[in-house]
């Protein structure tokens, strides 16, 4: 048996900070002590002194090799989970994808066939209905047999993912009875595509145009009708990249009504804006994604829905696509721009800067990044804490390092970082998943193939 000691650290959790070693045996968390306290001994000793020690990521939104737009999403399950572990995540969950006229279980072998025995890190599925019917709706029910508990439904991308009111009405109603989650992606897509047109047809052509038709008021109209819906149904309902104030005060609302709505946002929507989008010669097309970033005022209403718990997570929805090869489908016409962004490397980061620049506590990132994905997604406490029982998935944070994030020196397979040049304060250094170290000493030890597949429960956040 492996026993690995961590000594002398902060332990964040999304409850407490502690000065105490931490005892792994094989996989797991098996203890907590002050240190002087115990006589452990271990074969691996990790000197976390002036380092905090967090549980790996949670990352509950991600687009690995994904077919869209007319092209595929450029991180393998490879190469974005080797990005992941990279930047502190040790979990993530992606979108299987139904297609129309297939069975759920179709689309969910496809994606383990993309997925099983690449992965550098654990990994679960969520799964997207393109077609909700009969035979779907009584699909979920196996689904959630099968560890797959929760279900993306589009108001957007009419002749894609789109779902009519009806369908999206049905499936929260199962979901209402099998326990399952659904999961809105909430923008107007119909109206939506009416401006689209009309722009194009006035001329308007360039990426910064995505984010005007995709207007803030479809956000929130989308999100207000798919909380009703949600009520009607007797089910919650989670709002995946809410990026508007307007649709977050839809959310608040209904909360304060007491019903069991969530939401998450993603780093994009908390540190870019549409000034990224107006950046010239074709370049804000490497910020279009959906729902669009928003003019910068938006930001300081989602620190705060952060701060009160009216979102409740923060995820990537990580979808790369290439400048050079993909984001130029788009030159001259922005609706041809496939739509994402890379970011699953530095959502850790990202919000450590978050705790630096005093907009969220330590124990709120651990909370917002680990703790609340793993709960909402039934991964807790396996996952998204440090606890004995727990697995090892471990962190080793230099809350005091400097790094600059650039394409030059990420680990994601893409030719562009959105965040490029921004310096931030902390860096992981080490990280165990499920006890075996994946990134030690600036390197990467892990290999494809250590990541599992974790069988999720229900939603443990009601
Ligand atoms: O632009 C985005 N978000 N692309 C990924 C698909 C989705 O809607 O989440
Ligand atoms: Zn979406
Ligand atoms: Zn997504
Ligand atoms: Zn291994």
């Amino acid at each position: 048996m492996t026993r690995t000691l961590i000594t002398g650290g902060l332990v964040i959790t999304a409850s407490d900070e502690l000065h105490v070693d931490v005892l792994v045996e094989e996989s797991r968390v098996v203890a907590l002590a002050t240190p002087g306290s115990h006589g452990w001994t271990a074969d691996r000793v990790i000197d976390a002194r002036g380092k905090y020690v967090i549980p790996g990521g949670v990352d509950g939104h991600t687009h690995m090799e994904m077919p869209f737009g007319g092209t595929m999403s450029s991180d393998t399950f490879e190469t974005g989970t080797t990005a992941a572990a990279w930047g502190g995540t040790t979990t993530i969950v992606d979108f299987a994808i139904q297609s129309k006229g297939g069975s759920l279980r179709e689309g969910l072998d496809k994606w383990h066939e993309k997925a099983d025995g690449t992965c550098a890190i654990d990994y679960g599925f969520h799964m997207i209905m393109s077609d909700v019917n009969d035979a779907t709706l009584k699909q979920m029910d196996k689904l959630i047999e099968a560890g797959v508990t929760s279900f993306k439904l589009f108001t957007a991308y009419p002749g894609v993912f789109y779902s009519d009111d009806g369908q999206i009405l049905r499936a929260m109603q199962r979901a209402g009875t099998n326990g399952g989650l659904v999961m809105m992606h909430a923008e107007n897509g119909i109206a939506i595509d009416v401006l689209v047109e009309q722009a194009l047809a006035r001329g308007e052509r360039d990426p910064r145009h995505h984010g005007e038709v995709r207007r803030a008021l479809l956000e929130a109209e989308a999100t207000h009708r798919v909380i009703r819906l949600s009520q009607v149904a007797g089910a919650p309902v989670y709002v995946v990249h809410v990026s508007a104030r307007e649709a977050l005060a839809e959310l608040t609302r209904a909360r304060d009504e007491g019903l069991p709505v969530f939401g998450e946002t993603c780093p994009q929507y908390l540190f870019l804006s549409t000034d990224n989008l107006a950046e010239p010669d074709f370049e804000g097309a490497k910020y279009v994604c959906s729902t669009p970033l928003r003019p910068k005022e938006h930001q300081a209403a989602l620190w705060r829905g952060l701060r009160t718990n009216d979102l409740q997570v923060v995820s990537t929805d990580h979808c790369p696509f290439c400048f050079k090869g993909q984001k130029d489908m788009g030159i001259g016409d922005f609706s041809k721009i496939p739509n994402g962004m890379p970011g699953v490397e530095h959502r850790m980061d990202l919000l450590h800067q978050a705790v630096v620049d005093g907009h969220i506590s330590r124990r709120r990132w651990i909370e917002i990044a680990c703790a609340a994905p793993a709960r909402m997604f039934g991964l807790y406490p396996r996952k998204g804490t440090i606890a004995p029982g727990a697995d090892a998935d471990i962190v080793v944070y230099d809350p005091e390092a400097e790094q600059v994030l650039s394409a030059e020196t990420h680990h994601m397979n893409v030719d562009y970082s959105a965040y490029e040049g921004k310096r931030i304060t902390g860096r992981v250094e080490t990280v165990l998943s499920r006890g075996v170290p994946i990134i030690e000493g600036g390197a990467y030890v892990g290999h494809a193939g250590h990541g599992a597949y974790v069988p999720r429960g229900l939603c443990q956040y009601l």
